[in-house]
């Protein structure tokens, strides 16, 4: 069985007062939920909220570098994040790859280097309107998914966390159909399965991102293919996050 996971990427925003209110009330708020909760705040607070006791919530970056220390002004490495606290780290979101110009090759390095460092890899991949338009939904995110997972050792492929977003989907209130979203997380695992075979396919989790809210959270995780969810704009709120992560006490409508 695989533990769902949810995580919140709170992108660029909140204080560092701010992070350390919301990391307290949430882990508060979701402590005896048997699902594995991730937030992932901006840089600036994660020293800030790694110093609270927190007994629940997990802290993942939203980027790491693709070197572990040097001349490269502005960048983080993973030794830092591990040294603050961080056990998972974002890496390709599609606002990275959109507007900072990283490629596959970037991903596949970051992960490479992630994993080497003990943390554990949230890797985007995922489609743009455009490419699903033009019937080519399938053949991106299997080619994301190999080119992420390049060279990666079999057994280090269940620390990954892949996270399917589609870029239509995200922040835009669109949501992929929960049976849409099913299939091409089904085509994912399928590519998993062809490079290190079905058991490891079946160990490493998979989430669905873009738009996930309080509303539509119940019927995503009741497919067989997703494990879980990366959530944006919905995680900034402590009672909208707290209800996807509860999920499962939602009456059924
Ligand atoms: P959204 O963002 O939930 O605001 O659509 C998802 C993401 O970018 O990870």
């Amino acid at each position: 069985m695989r533990k769902p996971i949810i995580a919140g990427n709170w992108k660029m925003h909140k204080t560092v007062s701010e992070s350390v209110g919301l990391c307290e009330a949430l882990d508060r708020a979701v402590q005896d939920v048997d699902i594995e909760v991730v937030v992932c705040p901006p840089f600036t607070a994660l020293s800030a909220v790694c110093a609270l006791a927190m007994r629940k919530v997990k802290i993942g970056a939203q980027n790491v570098s693709i070197a572990e220390s040097g001349a490269f002004t502005g960048e983080i490495s993973p030794l830092m994040l591990v040294d603050v606290c961080c056990s998972y780290v974002i890496i390709g979101h599609s606002e990275r790859r959109q507007h900072f110009g990283e490629t596959d090759a970037m991903v596949n390095k970051k992960v490479h280097l992630a994993l080497q460092h003990g943390l554990r890899p949230i890797v985007c991949v995922g489609e743009s309107l455009m490419q699903r338009r033009a019937g080519e939904t399938e053949a991106v995110v299997v080619s994301q998914t190999k080119a992420a997972l390049a060279g990666i050792a079999q057994e280090q492929v269940p620390d990954i966390v892949i996270a399917y977003e589609p870029i239509w989907a995200i922040g835009t209130g669109e949501t992929a159909s929960a049976d849409d979203a099913n299939e091409v997380i089904g085509t994912i695992r399928k590519t998993i399965a062809e490079i290190y075979g079905q058991e490891t396919a079946g160990r490493i989790r998979i989430q669905y991102g873009g738009s996930v809210k309080p509303d539509n959270i119940r019927e995503l995780m009741a497919q067989p293919e997703i494990d879980g969810a990366l959530v944006g704009g919905a995680s900034l709120d402590l009672k909208g996050f707290t209800a996807i992560v509860r999920y499962h006490e939602q009456q059924q409508s």
